[in-house]
């Protein structure tokens, strides 16, 4: 098992995002990965009624499994309703992305809920900053759908260096060694699109035959996700990274992610204040795997 603090602020078992991809992940896939350990998200396009997010939202919540949701900025500033059907679903992590993030943070604060946002630029990176954002997602020009101008690595290296909120990176991460990678080069977790398109739970899933990127449905037993995955936490993986000030947000995404109540894991995820994660010293060799 991995930790990062990625893992840890969502009660994950693998530190990754399956990534909202309008059209494709629905509440299904978002569940599916979910079971796998790692945090599924429904996309949610401007096609989409209010009712697609309440109805795709219901099928992770029904298995008490961790869900977030993607939306889009320049969809909302038309469309109220989709934020207001979000919030009401209660995910734990919500993106906005492509656009100013910054009128939505701080009704999901409110609610509790943590955001994140892609960003393809150092410009994008600033406004999220500034706008409040929990996790932002350096999302590379290898990545489908909407991207930018720069490629997942050199962007990610940049992103780094201009804030210490945890870094997840998008793009042309498709295998075990992409995700190492990533997170030997200070990513708290990947988040990953286009590997999924192959999935059946996906609502366009490829012909059979093109191997799905999901591991087998998780099990008590299985390497998906462990019963007790704080029962031998192991070191930090990824870079010093600043949590959510809100301890609302820090209290709900936890407990939404797991579909429990959380308890204190260590002292920097304590209510009360900012919090800054220190990181021991990360190499390949020291991160506990099971
Ligand atoms: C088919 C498809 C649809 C997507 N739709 C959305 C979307 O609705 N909202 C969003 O924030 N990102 C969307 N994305 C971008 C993903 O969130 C993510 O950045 C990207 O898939 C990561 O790169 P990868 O495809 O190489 O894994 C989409 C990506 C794909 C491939």
């Amino acid at each position: 098992m991995i930790r990062t603090p990625l893992t840890r602020w969502f009660d994950l078992t693998t530190p990754v995002i399956g990534a909202p991809m309008a059209g494709v992940s629905g509440g299904a896939l978002a569940a599916a990965v979910s079971r796998a350990g790692g945090l599924g998200m429904i996309g949610v396009s401007g096609s989409h009624p209010a009712a697609f997010v309440t109805e795709q939202c219901a099928i992770p919540a029904a298995d008490l499994l961790p869900f977030g949701v993607g939306l889009m900025a320049w969809v909302l500033d038309d469309r109220p309703d989709l934020l207001e059907a979000t919030v009401a679903a209660q995910p734990g992590l919500v993106s906005v992305s492509f656009g100013d993030p910054g009128p939505y943070v701080g009704p999901l604060h409110d609610a509790g809920i943590a955001v994140a946002a892609q960003v393809n630029t150092a410009d994008d990176v600033h406004r999220a900053v500034d706008a409040g954002v929990d996790v932002l997602v350096a999302q590379g020009s290898e990545a489908g759908g909407h991207t930018g101008q720069r490629a997942t690595l050199p962007l990610l290296q940049e992103v780094l260096t201009l804030t210490d909120r945890p870094v997840v990176a998008a793009g042309g991460i498709a295998t075990g060694r992409g995700m190492a990678a990533a997170l030997v080069a200070g990513a708290a977790g990947v988040w990953i699109g286009t590997p999924l398109l192959s999935c059946p739970e996906g609502s366009t899933p490829l012909p059979p035959g093109r191997g799905c990127a999901l591991p087998t449905a998780r099990t008590p037993s299985s390497p998906g996700r462990s019963t007790s995955p704080r029962a031998s936490p192991g070191p930090s993986a990824g870079p010093a990274v600043r949590w959510p000030t809100s301890s609302a947000v820090r209290g709900t995404a936890a407990r939404r992610s797991s579909g429990r109540t959380p308890r204190p894991r260590d002292a920097s995820s304590r209510p009360g204040g900012a919090t800054t994660w220190s990181r021991r010293r990360s190499t390949p060799g020291n991160r506990s795997r099971s």
